[in-house]
C-alpha cells in the first residue's frame, strides 16, 4: 500500500478500500474522531475510530501531538465539513505526546507563546499555512528570475568588504577571544586570524553580484545577510534572506520595471497557487480586526490587499516631491510625527514611509533620486551633484521592502565617493576593476525576503515569518 498524504486524500472524488496514513493527532474527540494533519495542507482528515474495535490502552495514547500510523477506508464523509474520511481499520502509535506537558494544546495561544516554542509552532494552522506561503514565495522568486534568463549565483557568507558602510558586521575569527596576538601597536593583529584579514558576515551580496553582472549578464542572489543593528523593531532581523538581482546594461528606470514586474509575479504565484492557506490566513486577519476600534482596522482584506498589488501601478515619486508632500501633510503640521520633517535632505523613518504609501497614495510607491549623503557610496551620482540614482519600494503596512540604485559606473567619481566616506580603494580593488575593464551601466536592488512574507501573510512581526528569528538577546534553537 503506497502511504498517501492527506492532501492528496482530501482532494479525492473518488473511494479507495485501502489508503494508508501517517501524521500528528491535532484533536481526538469522544473517543472517535481524530483529526490528524501531516503538514501537506491547511487542512486535517478527520479518521473515524469504532472504538469497540480498539483496545482501550491505544486509544488512550491518540493523545494530540502523537505521531500515529492509519490504515483503513476512504468512504464519502456522513459529518459536515469534509468530502471524505477515513474508516480506521488499523492503528498504531509511532510516538506517544504526553497531553500534559505538550505545549501546542487544541486552542488559541499568543504569538510570543508560540515564539518561545517555536520548535513547534507549525503544528498550529497559522504557522503552517506562514511557512507553507514562505516556501512557495521562494520557489515562485526562482522560478520569475529562471523564466527571465537570470542566473542563480551564490555569494559568499564571509567576506571582506562591508557593501552598505554601515559597519553594522558580525565579526568571523577563530583568534582566541582572550587571548589574541597583537601587533605593534598593541591593536589585535588579524594577519594571523584564519583568513589573514578582518572578515565579516556579509550584509548583502550585492558587491559580488556586480562582479557577475558585468559578465553573465543578469544574475540574481538569494541568501541569508546579517545585520549586528540593534533595533529592536518588528520588521528588523539579525539573520535575514535577502533576494538581489543585478542587471548590465539596465538604468534605474529599467530597475523600477524589473522590481515591480517581479513583485507583481511572485505575489501573483502564491494567489494562482496557495489559495486555502492565504484564505485562512485572512480570515483570521479578519477576526482579528473584530476585536480593534473601527479606526484600526484594515481598510482591505490580505487578499484584496494582494491583488491590489498585482493590479496597480506602483506610483513613482521622487525624493523631493515626497519631501514637499511630507512637510505640508497633516500629521507634520500638527507635530503628529515623532521625527517631524523640516528640510531637504533628511532620511525618512518608517512612520513617513507609512504615511505616504497608507494615507497619500494609497497604493505601492516608488521613492527615487534621495540625496548622495544618506545613501550608500556605490549609487550613482546625478548631474545635479547631490542626488543618486537610488530607489525604494514602500509596501502598506510595511514600508521599505525592497531598496536598489543604479551603480556608479565611473572610475573617477566612484573613488572620489570612496574617499569621501573613508573606504581604503585597496579593500575594493577588485569592485574598482569592473569600471576598469569594460564599465558599463548597470543597476539592482535588494528585497528582503521576510519584509516580503510579511506581507504575503499579513503578520505584524518579523519573528513570526522566519523559522528561527535571529533578534538582539535571542538565538534560540
Ligand atoms: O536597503 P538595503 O540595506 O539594501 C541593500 O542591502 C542593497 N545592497 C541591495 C541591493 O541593491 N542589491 O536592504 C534591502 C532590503 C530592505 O529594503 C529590507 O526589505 C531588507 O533588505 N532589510 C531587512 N530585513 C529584515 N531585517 C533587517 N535588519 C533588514 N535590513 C534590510
Ligand atoms: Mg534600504
Amino acid at each position: 500500500m503506497k502511504l498517501r498524504t492527506v492532501s492528496e486524500l482530501l482532494s479525492q472524488d473518488i473511494t479507495f478500500p485501502e489508503v494508508e496514513i501517517k501524521g500528528w493527532v491535532r484533536t481526538f474527540r469522544a473517543n472517535r474522531f481524530i483529526a490528524l494533519n501531516d503538514g501537506s495542507t491547511l487542512n486535517n482528515i478527520q479518521c473515524v475510530v469504532d472504538f469497540e474495535n480498539f483496545d482501550e490502552a491505544l486509544l488512550k495514547r491518540i493523545t494530540t501531538g502523537a505521531a500515529i500510523h492509519i490504515k483503513g477506508e476512504l468512504v464519502e464523509s456522513q459529518g459536515k465539513g469534509q468530502k471524505v474520511e477515513i474508516q480506521v481499520k488499523n492503528m498504531t502509535v509511532l510516538g506517544d505526546s504526553d497531553p500534559d506537558s505538550y505545549p501546542i494544546q487544541p486552542k488559541k495561544h499568543s504569538f510570543e507563546f508560540l515564539r518561545e516554542n517555536a520548535h513547534l509552532r507549525t503544528r498550529t494552522s497559522t504557522f503552517s499555512a506562514i511557512m507553507r506561503l514562505r516556501s512557495s514565495l521562494s520557489f515562485a522568486i526562482h522560478k520569475y528570475f529562471n523564466e527571465n534568463g537570470f542566473y542563480y549565483m551564490h555569494t559568499p557568507i564571509i567576506t571582506g568588504s562591508d557593501a552598505e558602510g554601515a559597519g553594522e558586521m558580525f565579526k568571523v575569527s577563530n583568534l582566541d577571544a582572550k587571548n589574541p596576538p597583537l601587533n605593534d601597536e598593541g591593536q589585535v593583529d588579524y594577519s594571523k586570524d584564519f583568513f589573514g584579514k578582518e572578515t565579516n558576515l556579509t550584509v548583502s551580496g550585492q558587491l559580488e553580484a556586480e562582479t557577475y553582472a558585468m559578465s553573465l549578464g543578469k544574475v540574481y542572489t538569494f541568501g541569508p545577510t546579517f545585520r549586528a543593528e540593534n533595533s529592536n523593531t518588528s520588521r528588523h532581523l539579525a539573520e535575514f534572506w535577502m533576494i538581489e538581482p543585478e542587471v548590465a546594461f539596465m538604468d534605474l528606470a529599467g530597475n523600477m520595471d524589473l522590481a515591480e514586474d517581479f513583485m507583481k509575479s511572485v505575489i501573483k504565484y502564491i494567489l494562482d497557487n496557495n489559495r486555502e492557506d492565504l484564505e485562512f490566513l485572512d480570515k483570521r486577519l479578519q477576526d482579528e480586526d473584530k476585536t480593534k476600534p473601527q479606526v484600526e482596522r484594515n481598510e482591505m482584506t490580505l487578499i484584496e490587499k494582494l491583488n491590489f498589488v498585482t493590479d496597480n501601478h506602483f506610483k513613482r515619486v521622487s525624493y523631493t516631491e515626497a519631501i514637499d508632500i511630507l512637510r505640508n501633510c497633516k500629521p507634520n503640521k500638527k507635530k503628529k510625527f515623532k521625527y517631524l520633517i523640516n528640510e531637504w535632505g533628511t532620511d525618512l523613518q518608517s512612520e513617513h514611509e507609512r504615511f505616504l504609501v497608507e494615507k497619500h497614495f494609497k497604493c505601492p510607491v516608488i521613492l527615487f533620486d534621495y540625496p548622495a549623503n544618506i545613501k550608500a557610496f556605490y549609487m550613482r551620482l546625478n548631474d545635479d551633484g547631490k542626488t543618486v540614482r537610488a530607489m525604494d519600494i514602500l509596501f502598506p503596512g510595511i514600508g521599505e521592502i525592497v531598496g536598489g540604485a543604479q551603480r556608479e559606473e565611473r572610475l573617477d567619481i566612484l573613488k572620489q565617493r570612496m574617499a569621501t566616506i573613508d573606504i581604503p580603494e585597496k579593500d575594493l580593488w577588485w569592485y574598482l576593476d569592473l569600471r576598469k575593464f569594460g564599465t558599463a551601466v548597470h543597476s539592482g536592488f535588494g528585497l528582503g525576503f521576510e519584509r516580503l512574507v510579511m506581507f504575503a501573510t499579513g503578520m505584524s512581526n518579523i519573528r513570526d515569518v522566519i523559522p528561527f528569528p535571529r533578534t538582539p538577546q535571542n538565538a534560540e534553537f
